[in-house]
């Protein structure tokens, strides 16, 4: 089991999740611009996902169907990533959580919050 970041945390890039990882397990891609969390060191310890402002981040379990590709991306992204343990500004243009909901909603989507926010 693993958590999961997904497309909500793309062009975002808030941070705040990486700085709760007891074990340093985000890594930042720029391509998409996001960090992701490398499925074989993550402990399923929940700390990050009450961080991230956009709610970006889900369970294995409660990951919403819309975002299920977002496991096998995270662990693909996460081979060319830089591991990152420390808060940096997000990114310009970072969006605020009504907005990705809009976005999903723009999208036919109808997506569950993360338990842990
Ligand atoms: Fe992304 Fe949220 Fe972390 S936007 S970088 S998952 S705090």
């Amino acid at each position: 089991m693993t958590h999961i970041v997904t497309e909500r945390c793309v062009n975002c890039r808030y941070t705040d999740c990486a700085t709760v990882c007891p074990v340093e397990c985000f890594w930042e891609t720029t391509d998409p611009a996001m960090l992701v969390i490398d499925p074989d060191t993550c402990i399923d310890c929940g700390l990050c996902i009450p961080e991230c402002p956009v709610h970006a981040i889900y369970t294995e379990d409660e990951l919403p169907e819309q975002y299920a590709e977002w496991k096998a991306k995270n662990a693909e992204l996460v081979k060319k990533g830089t591991n990152l343990t420390q808060k940096k500004d997000a990114l310009p243009g970072a969006l605020t959580l009504e907005q990705v909901q809009q976005k999903e909603r723009d999208r036919g989507w109808d997506i569950p919050e993360p338990g842990g926010t």
